[in-house]
């Protein structure tokens, strides 16, 4: 917990948050992947401290594949030592490899089944978020589920302490998300057991798309 405070101090834009996710949210950000037969691929893209991180290795099996992508180093070290290390001399049939790099840049091996994504696009520029999820997405297999979530009502909260460049800023991001949610067949979950609460999001890869074909 306090690990992920010193980093959000450190760097709000793109910790996003003063607090790890709980476990109630963890539970539903990664619900799929236990729905999925046979050996899975799934990618976590912003793990911080670890909370999905937590929950994604206690769902995997022999054969399983799992990356992560973080761009914090501190992030990085954290996990390797309190999470990833020892999960990998308990389970050596399980593939599982931190990439320390921003997602936009990580040498990744998809296409993944499953992305469960922790970023805080509504810190972001949104000509970043339009990149970050081109990249999700062509990393997705067509019948994969891509899984992200948001503060419930960041955008209201945040507007009225914004300048006007901000909340135009927040505005497109609202958009995207929407157009994204449109286009993928989006379905939402308030998560009120996190603090603050969230909402998630599942989008569906390319063939599971909702009716207007990108
Ligand atoms: C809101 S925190 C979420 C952390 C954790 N998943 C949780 O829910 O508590 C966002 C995380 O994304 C990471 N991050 C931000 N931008 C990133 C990028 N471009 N590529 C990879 N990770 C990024 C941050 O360092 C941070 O760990």
């Amino acid at each position: 917990m306090l690990d992920f405070i010193t980093e959000a101090i450190r760097n709000f834009r793109h910790t996003g948050s003063v607090w790890p996710s709980s476990p109630i949210l963890a539970k539903a950000m990664t619900s799929t992947i236990a729905r999925i037969e046979g050996q899975r691929r799934i990618l976590e893209v912003g793990p911080g401290t670890g909370p999905f991180t937590k929950s994604i290795l206690g769902k995997l099996r022999a054969g399983d594949h799992f990356e992560l992508v973080e761009i914090n180093q501190n992030f990085c070290r954290k996990l390797e030592k309190d999470m990833l290390q020892g999960f990998r001399s308990r389970h050596p049939n399980v593939a599982v490899k931190l990439h320390c790099a921003p997602i936009e840049e990580a040498d990744l091996s998809g296409p993944y089944d499953v992305i469960v994504c922790g970023l805080p696009f509504n810190n972001f520029p949104p000509k970043l978020m339009r990149q970050i999820f081109r990249r999700m997405f062509a990393l997705l297999k067509d019948n994969g589920e891509l899984i992200y979530f948001e503060y419930a009502g960041v955008r209201v909260m945040k507007g009225p302490v914004m300048d006007k460049a901000g909340r135009a800023r927040l505005k497109r991001i609202d958009a995207i998300g929407k157009s994204l949610r449109r286009k993928h067949g989006g379905e939402k979950e308030l998560v009120l057991g996190n603090f603050p609460p969230a909402i998630t999001y599942r989008l569906k890869g390319r063939k599971g798309k909702a009716a207007k074909k990108a």
